[in-house]
Formats: C-alpha cells, structure tokens, sequence
C-alpha cells in the first residue's frame, strides 16, 4: 500500500497507541508457562506479537484454544486492531478496549511438543525468547521466520544459552533453529552484544535450570522481564548490571498491557513537525524504554510524562507533547544507542529538519534489524530530498529539510512510520510505500495520524 502524506497542518487530540510489543510477548509467554489461569487485556494485534501467541498455541493444550482463537482469528485480529486507534475525548471514561484475553497455563512442564516447525514470522523477540523457553523442554521444536528474519543473527542467542547446556542448532548463525530440549544449569552469561532479548532468553531458560543463572549487561538495556518476574514473585536479584535468576515456577496473573512507547515515539515526532501539542494516554513509561524523549528534548521538542499507576511493575501514564518551534540538530553516543534502538528511524526522521548535521554513533547494531537501517535510513532520506550518509558505523544527517517525492519502506515497519512522519515537515508530499508494514507493530498507525489532524490518503501505486 503506498501512503500519501500532505507537509503541514496541525495535529490535536489525546490518543492511544497500540499495546507494547515487548512487554506482550514477554507477558503472553508468561501466561502461557504459568500456573492457572491468566486475563491480559490489551494485548496488541500486531504481527508480531500474534507470531508469538501462534508458536505458544501450538505447545500448550489447555491455553491453545484461547491463543490460537487471539493469534489467527480475524475477530482476535480486529480486537486488536479496535483499541488501537480510537481518539479520547476528554471526559471519556477510562475501560480498557479490548476484551480480555484468557490464557489457561499449566506451568512450564506441561508445554507439548509441536506437531511442525513454530513459524515466528518477522519477529526477532518471538524467535529468541522462544530459544530460552524451549531450551529446557524435554522435546524438539524448529523455529522459523520470513526471509527478514531468517537473516538476522541467531548465535548471539544460541551461544550462552550452550553454556548452560543447551542444544541448539542455527543454520549458518540464523533460522531455521532446531532445539532439542533438555536439562540445563544455571552459568554466569554476559551477551556479546546489549540486548533485551538475548538477556531475555537466558534469564527464562534460568527460570527452569539447575543452580543460579546470572546476566551482566555492560549497557543497560530494556528491563520487562525482570520487573515481570520481580512481578510474580520469582527470586530474581538486580543490582547494578547483573541478574541473577533460580528456578522458579509462577502463577497465573492479570495484567493490562501498557501502550507502547516505540509507536508513542512517531506521534511525539509528527507533533515536533507540525508544531501540535498532543497526548498519548496510557502508554508505557518504563525509563529503559523513554530516552528517545530525552534526545528529543535535546532536539526542542518539550513533553512532559505523567506516571498514572503501575502495571506487573511497569509505570505506565500520559506523554504530553508541547508545540515545538522547529528542531535542532542532535548527537547520539554509542553508549545511549541501545536505549533507543528501535527509534533510531523515528529520530533520524526529525533529524533531517534539523538546521545542522545529526550523528548517530556506533550505530552498527541497525544492520541487523527487520532490515539494515543503518544504510536504509540515508538512502530512504536522500530519497525524499534530504541529505544523509553513513560513515564507518555512524549514521550522518545533514539536515536541512525535506523536499519530498517517493520513499520505500523496505518492508520494514519502522522505516515506513518514520517516512510517513518525516513528510509532515517536508517542502512537498512525501509518498511511502509499503505502507502495510506497519501492521508488524502499529496496527491502525495511518488512521491513528489522521485521526489527530494529518492529510494522509492512500496513493495509486503498486
Ligand atoms: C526487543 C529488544 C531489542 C529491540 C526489539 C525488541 C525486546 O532488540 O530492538 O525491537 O523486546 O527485547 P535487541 O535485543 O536485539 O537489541
């Protein structure tokens, strides 16, 4: 689908954005391997998140019914797609949207083994905290994903997870992944990169595993898990840089899955370009996932964030963003890259109106995301009339404006929203295509921006 957006106009109104994709696969995943029974609301209908509720239907038998009705079904389907677009008024009572979505678990040692390879779909964080969680099974599974997936590196995972005795084969460092599950013991892990999910991974394999596993992360990265697990009780001890993790079987639980604040980000961004002043409501503001608000405001854009109540340890509230008067140029240091790896598009998209050059340091990690960003972003806004470039790792914007024209998303879904916002600042229209990507994350992102105020049409095209 190619997308048109107009530059300009203003944008207005309080908003949601869908559930956040991180905090769902983690939370299904615990649902699912828990103990009795448990109720998430909110649960976002995004690709990737419903790849994760599809592989966990096809290992459990009580909860599958459930998960697999949510996962494939079209009414799961538009559920999701119906809490993640509806504007609030003022004065509109605050229930949730969705209907609750019900997950019998009988704990970890329950889980069945599949009757086919588990098809993760586009989605990193399904196929490496899968490789966690069925590491410790005591049957086999293959894990799968679409051609993006399939080249993105696996052995990050794999590799710590062997130390604790896992078996794990990749084909050639990626998918298809072939897991003979068996007993493991816990070890002292650090990643050879800072990543949620392999830390992720390991932390669910050392829930099932003799002795104590620990992390040790030298750059802080998203923290989900543990505050779920802190949630439910498991012994989890934190202190600066390390995790340690014993094993531990939880109970059922009830949780409301926050509103992300990756999508949030691109809203934040389109308000900066049009000058709005906007809300998102009931997003989720964890500190390990709002640093793009903090390089933002290095850019001009002022928010302000109210913490509302707490979520299985989540913060979770209101971003305001104030009318914005312009953005200025930026400089990201490697060591805050993980903090905003996944709104690295979105802030290079604001970059480009800066009136000076923008870096990105060290921003090799990008290569290896839904698609390789790092050149994807310089390519895409030179494609639009910007200036950008890549330097050794470090990503380059020149500023100085947008002109306009055609940009394709690469299938990837960020890169389509931070094009699609990029135009609301730009000289003339900007078109994207493959517009349908963001389905992968932000079901409902176009409606959701044209709800606010944007002019944003669907474009003849391919
Ligand atoms: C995620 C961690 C990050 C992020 C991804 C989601 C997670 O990946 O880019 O979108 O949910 O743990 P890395 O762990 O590879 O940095």
């Amino acid at each position: 689908m190619r997308l048109r957006i107009e530059p300009g106009g203003r944008l207005a109104g309080a908003v949601r954005v869908p559930g956040d994709k991180s905090i769902a696969h983690r939370w299904l995943l615990l649902a699912a391997t828990g103990s009795g029974r448990s109720t998430l609301l909110e649960v976002p209908g995004s690709l990737d998140v419903r790849s994760t509720g599809a592989c966990l239907a096809a290992i459990t038998a009580e909860a599958r019914p459930a998960l697999h009705a949510w996962a494939l079904n079209d009414a799961g389907y538009r559920e999701g797609h119906r809490s993640t677009w509806n504007v609030r008024v003022e004065g509109e009572d605050d229930r949730p949207l969705s209907t609750p979505l019900e997950v019998e678990g009988e704990g970890r040692r329950a889980l069945t083994e599949p009757s086919g390879p588990l098809a993760c779909g586009n989605s990193g964080t399904s196929m490496r905290l899968l490789m966690g969680l069925l590491a410790t099974t005591g049957f086999r599974t293959v894990l799968t994903g679409d051609p993006s997936l399939s080249r993105r590196p696996m052995e990050r995972v794999a590799e710590p997870l062997r130390a604790m005795g896992a078996s794990i084969a990749s084909t050639d460092g990626h998918a298809p992944i072939t897991i003979e599950g068996r007993p493991l013991r816990g070890t002292d892990v650090t990643p050879s990169v800072p990543s949620a999910q392999i830390k992720s991974a390991v932390l669910l394999a050392g829930l099932d595993a003799e002795g104590i596993t620990t992390v040790r992360e030298s750059v802080r990265t998203r923290d989900h898990t543990e505050r779920a697990l802190e949630a439910l009780g498991a012994p989890i001890e934190r202190s600066d840089g390390s995790i340690a993790v014993r094993r531990f079987q939880h109970e059922g639980f009830s949780a409301t899955v926050p509103g992300d604040p990756s999508s949030a980000a691109f809203l934040v961004a389109a308000a900066a370009l049009t000058g709005s002043e906007i809300t998102i409501v009931e997003v989720g503001l964890n500190p390990s996932r709002t640093h793009f608000l903090e390089v933002m405001a290095r850019m001009g854009v002022e928010t302000e964030i109210d913490i509302r109540h707490e979520e299985m340890g989540e913060p979770v509230g209101d971003i305001l963003v104030r009318p914005a008067s312009g953005v200025h140029a930026v400089r990201v240091e490697a060591d805050e890259l993980p903090l905003v790896i996944d709104e690295v598009p979105v802030l290079a998209a604001l970059a480009a109106h800066a009136p000076a050059d923008s870096w990105f340091l060290s921003a090799g990690e990008l290569q290896v995301k839904e698609s390789d960003r790092l050149h994807g972003i310089g390519e895409g806004i030179r494609a639009i009339g910007g200036h950008a470039a890549v330097e050794g790792k470090d990503l380059v914007l020149a500023g100085g404006g947008l002109e306009g024209g055609l940009v394709d998303a690469r299938g990837d879904h960020r890169m389509a929203m931070a094009f699609a916002v990029s135009g609301l600042g730009a000289r003339g229209a900007v078109e994207v295509e493959g517009m349908e990507s963001a389905d992968v994350s932000f079901p409902g992102f176009s409606r959701t921006l044209a709800a606010l105020g944007a002019s944003i049409r669907v474009a003849a095209g391919r």
